[in-house]
């Protein structure tokens, strides 16, 4: 059976790119009869500095939003990382067979170490985590962004490794990889780039909390081109591409119709189409979100039940992963 696994870290505000990337897509998996666990890793946003109360909040916005927009804490387990310690115990487990020569040639940890004087141990150790937070629970499926493919390949290879090492103990996790463009979702200020929660301009990115009026503003400041027709052209024409995209997802229609009924529009005024459908799909979301931050007790007893669910199940996995590598269980 699948077995599907994403993580959603606490390190900024969700925006669109994390939603329609990640959160909505676990949502129509949960739909369609597949056991999700979601979980908040709080563990990946140590890796650069983080205020310790302002941590704690953005877990619960982010379990009121995973709960708006439909993630069922019966049918699927959403948690916090750090609740379930197994995820750093195997961690060691797989950082033992990792190199660092494999690690330290990874973009993303060479574009943000790039900038530190000094560099935390944990943020090379990165992947290694997220591979933890997979094999655990002996994920098949993952659904993530397009920037998340090479942490999923040093998975795939720690799976091999593990598998000569100590023998069979997981399956290889593949990446769940959407056709409809919500793996990259772009910068509204530099659409050759992607929408991220660290990008100093807050105008880049919208965030589901962001209300009808900040919403419109942030599309109509989005950087498109000189041409004002709309194509659907993401190559050449990134900036409109990324609006297209964002309206397609916003208001379920393929691409082909949402240029056909822009024919006429400028970008300027196709923008507004955009924004109206982005605020529709957005609003019930926030309003429900508000009212579920507003129980922060509620919001506990949410991520202790999923805890205890997602612990029976890395204990699983974890006592034979042990056995296997031949740490004594007393
Ligand atoms: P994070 O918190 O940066 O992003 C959460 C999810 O959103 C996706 N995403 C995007 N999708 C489309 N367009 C974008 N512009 C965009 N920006 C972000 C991300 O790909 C991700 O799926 N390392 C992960 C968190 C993590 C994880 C895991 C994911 C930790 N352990 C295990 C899957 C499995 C991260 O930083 O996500």
């Amino acid at each position: 059976p699948r077995r599907v696994v994403s993580g959603l870290q606490p390190t900024g505000e969700l925006h669109v790119g994390n939603y329609f990337g990640a959160l909505r897509r676990c949502v129509r998996l949960q739909q369609q009869g597949d056991d999700v666990m979601l979980f908040i890793a709080d563990l990946h946003a140590l890796t650069v500095r983080q205020d310790g109360q302002l941590l704690e909040e953005r877990v619960l916005d982010m379990t009121a939003l995973a709960l708006a927009a439909g993630i069922d804490p019966e049918r699927s387990v959403l948690f916090v990382q750090s609740a379930v310690p197994r995820h750093a115990e195997l961690c060691w487990l797989l950082a033992c067979l990792a190199t660092h020569a494999r690690l330290a040639h990874l973009p993303q940890y060479k574009e943000k170490s790039a900038t530190m004087k000094e560099v935390p141990i944990g943020l090379m150790l990165y992947p290694v985590l997220q591979a933890a937070d997979i094999l655990v629970y002996r994920g098949t499926h993952v659904p993530v962004g397009a920037d998340q493919l090479q942490h999923l390949q040093v998975a795939s290879q720690l799976v091999r490794t593990f598998r000569h090492r100590y023998g069979p103990a997981f399956p290889t996790p593949r990446p769940l990889l959407p056709d409809d463009g919500s793996d990259r979702i772009k910068s509204l200020r530099d659409p050759s780039k992607k929408m991220s929660k660290s990008e100093p301009d807050p105008k880049s990115r919208i965030l589901l909390t962001d209300s009808d009026e900040t919403i419109t503003l942030k599309i109509r400041k989005a950087v498109t081109d000189f041409t004002p027709e709309v194509t659907y052209e993401p190559e050449t024409r990134a900036g409109v591409s990324n609006l297209v995209t964002l309206h397609c997802l916003a208001a379920d229609k393929l691409p082909e119709e949402a240029v056909e009924e822009a024919a006429g529009l400028s970008t300027a005024q196709y923008k507004r189409e955009v924004a109206g459908a982005l605020c529709a799909a957005l609003a019930p979301l926030r309003a429900r979100a508000a009212e579920l931050r507003a129980r922060p007790a509620h919001l506990h007893a949410v991520l202790r039940h999923g805890a205890a669910r997602a612990r029976l199940r890395a204990d699983e996995t974890y006592e034979h992963v042990a056995s296997l590598a031949g740490l004594t269980r007393t």
